[in-house]
């Protein structure tokens, strides 16, 4: 495994093939990477029985887990604290392998990760001494593909409102930017599948709003399935067409339902806010 060092920091590029990070505040349309033009569709992913125990724990951390999720949904997983979502995230980005059960995408067995499927956390993670064009270039550079860089990188940048920025050193950019750029790289492969773990919470509240909504938009447009771990309920609900709530000892799925705040998943709209409260009671619930 390679790995460089930034500001005394210890960098894993295999890791950073691996990551994505969150998108955008305005931009545009996902036209060039249209789906119907590329013909790619959303991974379909099912998880089967799934079980897992950390070394020297005394219960299972997950325990009959069993779930589906469809080309080009977004779900969110939605749980308090330590019931296992990051591990549920991690196993099925293949990172680790579960005690029992299987994870399948698109009908295959993970058994390590892949370029197919993106994990997104809460750290941008770029090289700070390059541009944001260079680092949205990287992943397509990992992949020995620069030929696809010239074609790729213009629209993924418009796409996620950076254009004007594409020549700034990242270090200019704000945390919100710097994950935009994190996004169109990990865009730039061609994904099927973003799982993102609380990808927003660092963030302050006016650029994680602004996110939520341009990652669910640039998902749609792009007909991604994407799994988002929150524990923020209206975070779901902005940006997710279904929650399964999550309960601790041992970790498991306690409700699944699909979200519909209105068509226009407007914050201030009655519609979204009774989903919005409807999500909550049931996550008061069972959770
Ligand atoms: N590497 C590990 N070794 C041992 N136990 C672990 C490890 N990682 C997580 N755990 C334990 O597994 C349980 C689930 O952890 P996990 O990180 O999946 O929870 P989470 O729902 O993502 O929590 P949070 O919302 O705080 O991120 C916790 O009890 C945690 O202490
Ligand atoms: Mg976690």
């Amino acid at each position: 495994m390679t790995a460089h060092s930034i500001s005394g920091t210890t960098v894993d590029l295999e890791a950073h093939r691996r990551m994505v990070q969150p998108a955008a505040e305005t931009s545009a349309p996902a036209a060039a990477l249209n789906p119907v033009k590329t013909g790619r569709r959303g991974a379909h992913v099912q998880i089967d029985d799934l079980q897992h125990r950390y070394k020297g724990m005394s219960h299972n951390c997950l325990e009959n887990i069993n779930f589906q999720v469809e080309s080009g949904q977004i779900i969110a997983l939605v749980g308090r604290s330590g019931c296992g979502k990051s591990t549920l995230l991690h196993l099925i980005a293949g990172l680790m392998q579960p005690g029992a059960g299987g994870v399948y995408i698109n009908g295959n067995r993970v058994k390590h990760t892949c370029p197919r499927w993106v994990v997104m956390f809460q750290a941008p993670s770029l090289f700070p001494w390059m541009t944001v064009a260079q680092n949205a270039a990287l992943g397509l550079r990992f992949a020995g593909r620069t030929q696809d860089i010239p074609t790729r990188i213009p629209p993924l940048l418009s796409m996620v409102g950076l254009t004007a920025y594409a020549d700034r050193n990242v270090q200019d950019l704000s945390g919100g930017q710097q994950q935009r750029v994190a996004l169109a790289r990990s865009l730039a492969t061609e994904p099927d599948l973003l799982l993102l773990d609380e990808p927003f919470s660092a963030l302050d509240a006016f650029t994680r709003r602004a996110l939520q909504q341009d990652v669910r938009r640039i998902a749609k447009d792009l007909g991604l399935t994407v799994v988002l771990v929150t524990h923020d309920i209206t975070e779901a609900a902005i940006m997710a067409d279904r929650a399964l709530i999550m309960a601790p000892d041992p970790g498991r799925i306690v409700k699944d339902t699909v979200l519909d705040p209105g068509a226009d998943r407007h914050r201030d709209s009655p519609a979204f806010e009774a989903e919005r409260a409807r999500l909550a009671a049931l996550f008061e619930a069972t959770a």
